[in-house]
């Protein structure tokens, strides 16, 4: 069993303090506590306070414990990835010249690349080879301060490779330190083999694969976008789903609107993403049915395109969340600290709301707020020590990893 751990003096923003997704100004409550304390044991936090509050309680065991001096630095909770794509096979960079030169990310797809050419590759790796790249993706993302993925199939769109994504994740979640949180995705193109018969794909993924990936993932997710999956299409898979207790979420107009923020509050999806080109009558049924809307910058700085209305979200009552979209198109990064930048950047998030929606937020995009995204006594001992003296100076300073250590359930991992 490892030592306790005494964190004292450290700048704390706990994030503590709200049951449920915040929207408005509780998206700049950071619960910070000044010269604070937290002490990690047996993999939950046991105590927050100051370090005065903290002594007074744990001093008589600090002989026991490890105890780190954070001098003023900041603590923050374990950062959450809401929204990843994270095993896959193969990469495409040459792709990336190509729209460098101006061809276009939906072009490239509807041309069999893009989310096909991933398909293929995919479906010829083996479950090691997966297993593999994907292991050092999570280890790329515990460096930089995430302590909880999700991670979405969908790059297989046949029985067999949905499923060996699935496994590949399950056994990621248990060997490796971050919690990897599974979504089914079948939904994220219709394949070549269905080209012109793209009905006849959602029976199928109704009736075959839903029932099977059911009993490894717990969200459902659909591209819900123009010569994707339609409105209509993606309403039957969700309503499909929730028969089989999975939770909707949509990629929704991400490159035209296409009436996915809508959709997205009618299933009673847990959050909506991408939303670039999301309406504002899109983005008032999301406010009034509480579907957090998870924003995606650096996709969109990637794709060239006008980052979200994040902004104007938060200020219409959406709760936001952050995520970097981890996949081998559109983001390919695993770089939460640069997507809270960007936030701010390119939609004009504050610093504090940033901070809140990579982790609270992130955590009840997931559905995972009772165990992580907030530095309470009770939740799981995920904890960032970054380098810097405030909140401000994490977003202030981009492009660069504050982090210094990492403990995940109690156990430093970084560091
Ligand atoms: O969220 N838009 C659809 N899916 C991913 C991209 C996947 C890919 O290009 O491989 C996204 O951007
Ligand atoms: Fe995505």
């Amino acid at each position: 069993m490892a030592k306790p751990v005494w964190i004292k003096h450290a700048l704390l923003a706990t994030l503590k303090g709200q049951a449920g997704p915040r929207s408005g100004a509780a998206m700049s409550e950071l619960g910070i506590i000044e010269d604070g304390s937290l002490w990690l044991e047996d993999g939950i936090i046991q105590a927050v306070g100051t370090t005065d509050d903290l002594a007074l309680t744990y001093g008589g065991r600090s002989g026991e414990a490890e105890v780190v001096d954070a001098a003023g630095r900041l603590v923050t909770p374990g950062l959450v990835d809401p929204h990843t794509h994270v095993v896959y096979g193969g990469s495409r960079e040459g792709e990336f010249e190509k729209r460098l030169q101006g061809v276009s990310y939906m072009e490239i797809m509807n041309a069999g690349g893009g989310i096909h050419a991933t398909m293929r590759m995919t479906r010829e790796a083996s479950e090691e080879e997966l297993y593999d790249q994907s292991r050092k993706r999570l280890d790329a993302f515990l460096v930089h301060g995430v302590t909880t993925v999700e991670g979405k199939s969908g790059y297989g769109m046949d029985l067999e490779t949905e499923m060996k994504q699935l496994e590949v994740m399950k056994r990621l979640n248990a060997e490796h330190p971050i919690d990897l949180v599974p979504t089914f995705m079948g939904a994220h193109a219709v394949p070549a083999e269905y080209k012109g018969r793209e009905d006849e794909y959602v029976d199928h993924l109704i009736e075959k694969m839903l029932p099977k990936a059911a009993g490894l993932a717990e969200f459902n997710d659909v591209f819900c976008e123009r010569n994707v999956f339609t409105p209509e299409q993606s309403e039957r898979i969700l309503e499909a789903g929730k028969r089989y207790g999975l939770t909707p979420k949509i990629h929704a107009d991400e490159i035209v609107s296409y009436g996915g923020a809508e959709l997205a509050a009618k299933v009673g999806a847990i959050s909506a993403e991408h939303l670039l080109k999301a309406s504002d009558e899109g983005i008032e049924a999301m406010a009034a049915a509480g579907t957090i809307a998870c924003l995606l910058p650096a996709t969109a700085l990637y794709l060239r395109e006008e980052a979200a209305e994040g902004r104007k979200m938060i200020d219409r009552g959406v709760a936001v969340a952050v995520s970097t979209d981890c996949n081998p198109g559109s983001s390919p990064t695993v770089s939460m600290p640069l997507v809270m930048n960007l936030a701010c950047i390119s939609m004009r998030l504050t610093p504090a709301e940033a901070l809140a929606a990579a982790t609270y937020n992130a955590a009840c995009a997931i559905n995972r707020q009772d165990r992580v995204g907030s530095l309470e006594t009770g939740k799981g001992a995920d904890v960032v020590l970054w380098g810097v003296h405030s909140y401000q100076e994490l977003q202030y300073l981009f492009g660069v990893n504050h982090v210094e250590s990492v403990w995940k359930n109690g156990e430093r991992v970084v560091g």
